[in-house]
């Protein structure tokens, strides 16, 4: 038995942080949402009026950019709670763009690379996998038919309190997904060791007790 790296890799919203964050706390390991770690810095961005293609702003905004979690898994930039406006649709709609920018992404891997140094982390993302831990224990590609995904969404978004309609959701997920899948820096592809779950039809339970099963064959023990 050992500690291990978890990379959870997938589309938009077919349930990653869902899944990261049960295994997490069935191991006793940290969760690492590395999505949101893109969206504070389009936070950031939006709010100082950056554009993703300027190149100098965009690196000397890097320098000031810290990002950080919480207990309950919050995001925190520069120390500020912004777990909810990261959520929200006007970020979503730009934060691929955002993250398509290799000196952005260069910034977050190394952030990324250092919370993972002492092992014991699920991180969910595009990249974890292929770029930010190829040598992971376990990769997991996660996957859900694209009307199942933007379905979810919508409903999770309108229990929060955010009115949107599933066409706009499913518009935005495209567009996501190409942009995310289509970039040169790092594009979202499955790693060749990864194992893949499909989630359109299988509950939460049975897809964390699947990656538990994974967990354990990669060397984790689990604390159920
Ligand atoms: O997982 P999410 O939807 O919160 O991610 C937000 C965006 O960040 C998504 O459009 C792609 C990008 N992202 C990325 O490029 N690499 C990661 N490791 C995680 C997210």
């Amino acid at each position: 038995m050992q500690d291990i790296i978890i990379a959870i890799d997938g589309h938009s919203s077919c349930g990653k942080s869902t899944l990261a964050k049960s295994l997490a706390k069935a191991l006793g390991y940290t969760y690492i949402d590395s999505g949101a770690m893109y969206r504070a810095v389009t936070l950031y961005f939006l709010r100082n009026d950056i554009q993703a293609e300027a190149g100098s702003r965009v690196d000397a905004a890097l320098q000031d950019i810290h990002i950080s979690f919480n207990k309950r898994n919050e995001t925190l930039l520069n120390g500020e709670n912004v777990e909810e406006e990261i959520r929200q649709m006007k970020i979503s709609r730009y934060v691929s763009e955002v993250a398509a920018v290799p000196s952005v992404r260069k910034a977050m891997v190394q952030q990324q690379q250092r919370m993972g140094a002492g092992k014991k982390i699920v991180m969910d993302g595009r990249d974890i996998g292929t770029v930010v831990f190829p040598k992971a224990e376990l990769k997991i590609f996660l996957t859900a038919k694209k009307e199942i995904r933007a379905r979810r969404r919508h409903t999770e978004l309108l229990e929060k309190g955010y009115e949107s309609s599933v066409e706009e959701v499913m518009e935005n997920l495209q567009h996501r997904d190409h942009i995310d899948s289509t970039r040169e820096d790092s594009p979202l592809r499955q790693a060749a060791d990864a194992v893949i779950i499909d989630n359109s039809v299988l509950s939460r339970e049975e897809q964390l007790a699947r990656a538990l099963e994974l967990a354990r064959q990669a060397g984790a023990t689990d604390r159920l």
